[in-house]
């Protein structure tokens, strides 16, 4: 396993948002988070970046323990994340964002990110090499020298998930990257999700199209009121009784 959590809990006060939660990644593959809302999946990504501590459990990259360690630590050790509303650096052009993703990395947050002494020039210049790679693994060569904040919602998604891959990650958790965005749209998004697979990159999803889910995911865990209903793969999943139930409905099973 590149990736796993074992018995992973989170309580705030008196609500267990993630409880005794184990599930594992294999390098290499893409394994979705599904549930309904307020399930507990954004939290697991909290827990898993370090923005909160967990109440009890372990996480592990490669076979060495995270837990617990603060979100510049994380990224250090490899892991890289999507937020659930976009977060671009608005007023900066689409590659500049891309340079100070990739500057993320080596700084201990955005200050640091954006100090550029003179020590620090050649580092300034393997992340301008980063962002032109990333502006066309993207396709974002467009938009380029646009405000950030000024390009279409689904080009901000894609360049959100740039930001993320500038710091190299060994670990992409991907937080809902179709929200917002139109279904033509999202073809553009599966293809660049299924792009970073092919990299080499691992990648945990959380999304509620279950289109997407069923064509791209190797394996699905499926939350409902922070604890695992089930797990495994795409087809297995969407059949299982308590997913439909707690999850997608009656009407899913007959329309596949
Ligand atoms: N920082 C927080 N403080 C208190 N409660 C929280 C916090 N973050 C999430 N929760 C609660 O934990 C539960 C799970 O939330 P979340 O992980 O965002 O669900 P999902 O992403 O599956 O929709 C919800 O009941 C939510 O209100
Ligand atoms: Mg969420």
């Amino acid at each position: 396993m590149l990736f796993q959590t074992m018995g992973l809990t989170k309580r705030f006060g008196g609500l267990t948002a993630v409880s005794d939660l184990s599930f594992g990644i294999e390098e290499g593959q893409i394994v979705s988070v599904i549930g309904p809302n307020g399930a507990g999946k954004s939290t697991v990504f909290n827990l898993v970046t370090g923005v909160h501590r967990p109440t009890a459990g372990r996480i592990e990259l490669m076979g060495r323990p995270i837990t617990g360690l603060k979100p510049y630590q994380v990224a250090r050790q490899g892991v890289a994340r999507t937020f659930q509303s976009t977060t671009v650096f608005g007023q900066d052009t689409v590659f500049e964002n891309l340079v100070i993703g990739h500057r993320l990395r080596t700084g201990s947050g955005l200050f640091s990110a954006l100090l550029v002494s003179g020590r620090e020039r050649g580092d300034r210049k393997k992340s301008m090499a980063k962002a032109e790679e990333l502006l066309s693994f993207l396709d974002l060569e467009h938009y380029r020298d646009e405000a950030a904040g000024n390009i279409p919602q689904e080009a901000q998604k894609r360049l959100s998930i740039g930001i993320a891959l500038a710091t190299e990650p060994k670990l992409l958790l991907l937080d809902e990257p179709t929200g917002g965005v139109n279904l033509e749209e999202d073809d553009s998004l599966i293809r660049i999700i299924q792009k970073i697979k092919a990299s080499g990159v691992t990648i945990c999803l959380i999304e509620h199209k279950m289109k997407m889910v069923m064509g791209i995911s190797d394996r699905v865990v499926v939350l409902s009121y922070g604890s695992k209903i089930a797990e495994g793969d795409p087809q297995s999943v969407s059949r299982d009784k308590n997913v439909i139930e707690a999850y997608l409905g009656p009407g899913y099973a007959a329309k596949d």
